[in-house]
């Protein structure tokens, strides 16, 4: 062990880089690396970077400038860029960031060995192909090592829906989904490795459409399998789009005991108009009307999203759209972001709405949105909900995990164990988590 070199991986943006992170670290395993969780003893950096705003990518070059020193005390240190700011800017972090070893897109990950490889013959390797072998079937040497009892699971990539404002059909490609087979077996081997909880994941996971033995598979027919694989116990999936929220997967909210009752569904804004030169194909009417049929299969269903605001040409009558489509659906969770202006997307050429006022919209909707939030979460105390028990807590006996509706719910003196599932009455809601009483 003691030979082994040492892989410090920082992730950033979304939970499709948090999977990617991992699977880096298994093809890393395999060419004789540990994870370590501080850049100062490593052997080597990886940054798995985030392109979706402005000031995400921004953060990769301070990022990059702070690990000068080591560099200079270590001269071995190898130091990548992968994820979706290699695939849109690789070559500009080459010249920009002499520090730089090896930059690798979104798609070539199983390639990093070999990189790594050449990067220690002091070659620069730069890979954002597309290759056509899949990455994540290419890793061998996966660690059988216990997991987490909450994990994800990629299923699906890339995008074809190119809203104006979004880097993602660029930087993570068109629409790719996994064949259904290699998904339930890695779902498999995860429940032999401790794995209760899977989140299914996708840019569009909704639109899966991944190859099977007999037919096309939808999400809903592989929630319907995951479903019967003994030990696994809860099913999530993110991030959908509001048009392929089919019939099936709708159902399968009222009917599949272990599909979790939360459903993250971004609408963007709650103004036709501004939907319509967003690309979204669908008006806030639809998006209401939807809502209301997913809450009939399933009544209790917490409901989260994403807002842009300030998006270009959006006038305060747009913004109180939004703002009126917000009191109608009540959420449970939502994500709002200021327009971040994204080179090469449609909206990048029209006229950007004033930043002062993007941010004066912007705290009036995260104001409403915390206060709904609140409202949910407050609504929980008295009822009885199930937990998965994913880590101890700060203190001595307490626990904390998930509650169905992702809420984090802690325990004192729980009495139980990592990876356990029981029923918690919640006796007090707190800032940021819920207090429950085992029952
Ligand atoms: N500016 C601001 N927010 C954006 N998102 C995507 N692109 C942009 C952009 N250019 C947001 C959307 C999406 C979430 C992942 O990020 O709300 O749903
Ligand atoms: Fe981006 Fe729109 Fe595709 Fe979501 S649906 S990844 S926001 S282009």
């Amino acid at each position: 062990m003691s030979d082994a070199k040492k892989l410090y991986i920082k992730t950033y943006g979304c939970q499709m880089n948090v999977y990617d992170s991992e699977r880096m670290a298994e093809a890393m395993g395999g060419a004789g690396y540990v994870q370590t969780d501080t850049p100062d003893d490593a052997d080597m950096i990886l940054l798995n970077t985030c392109h979706i705003r402005e000031k995400a990518a921004e953060k990769v070059y301070s990022e990059l400038g702070r690990f000068r020193g080591l560099k200079a005390e270590k001269p071995d240190l190898k130091i990548g860029v992968a994820g979706c700011v290699a695939q849109a800017e690789g070559e500009e972090i080459m010249r920009r960031q002499p520090l730089v070893d090896l930059v690798v897109g979104p798609q070539s990950y199983h390639r990093l060995p070999a990189m790594e490889a050449k990067a220690r013959q002091g070659e620069k390797p730069l890979d954002i192909d597309f290759p056509d072998e899949d990455k994540f079937e290419t890793l061998k040497n996966r660690p059988k090592a216990r997991r987490a009892p909450a994990a994800f699971l990629t299923v699906q990539e890339g995008c074809d829906k190119f809203c104006a404002f979004c880097v993602v059909p660029y930087t993570r490609g068109a629409e790719v989904s996994r064949p259904a087979d290699r998904v339930l077996s890695e779902a498999r081997d995860l429940v032999e490795r401790g794995v209760r909880e899977i989140t299914l994941l996708g840019q569009n996971v909704n639109a899966y459409h991944g190859a099977g033995d007999v037919g096309n598979w939808s999400l809903a027919r592989l929630i319907w399998a995951l479903n019967d694989i003994d030990g696994l116990e809860r099913i999530r999936f993110t991030t959908s789009h509001p048009n392929d929220m089919s019939d099936d997967l709708i159902a399968a909210h009222g009917d599949c005991a272990k599909l979790m009752p939360y459903l993250h569904l971004p609408v963007q804004s709650g103004s036709d108009r501004i939907l319509k030169r967003m690309n979204r194909s669908h008006t806030a009417e639809s998006y209401l009307k939807l809502i209301e049929r997913i809450r009939a299969a399933r009544p209790d269903i917490l409901i989260s999203g994403d807002f842009i605001v300030g998006f270009p040409e959006e006038t305060e009558e747009d913004f109180q759209a939004t703002m009126d489509l917000i009191r109608a659906v009540n959420y449970g969770q939502a994500f709002s972001f200021k327009y971040s202006t994204r080179p090469g997307t449609p909206a990048a050429e029209r006229a950007q709405v004033d930043d002062a006022k993007a941010s004066d919209r912007l705290r009036r909707l995260q104001a409403l949105i915390t206060e709904q939030q609140r409202a949910v979460q407050d609504s929980m105390v008295g009822r009885d909900v199930s937990v998965l028990f994913e880590k101890p807590g700060r203190f001595e006996g307490q626990m904390v995990g998930k509650s169905e509706y992702l809420h984090a719910v802690h325990v004192a003196n729980a009495g139980v164990q990592v990876g356990d599932i029981a029923r918690v009455r919640i006796v007090e809601s707190g800032t940021n988590s819920l207090a429950g009483e085992m029952l």
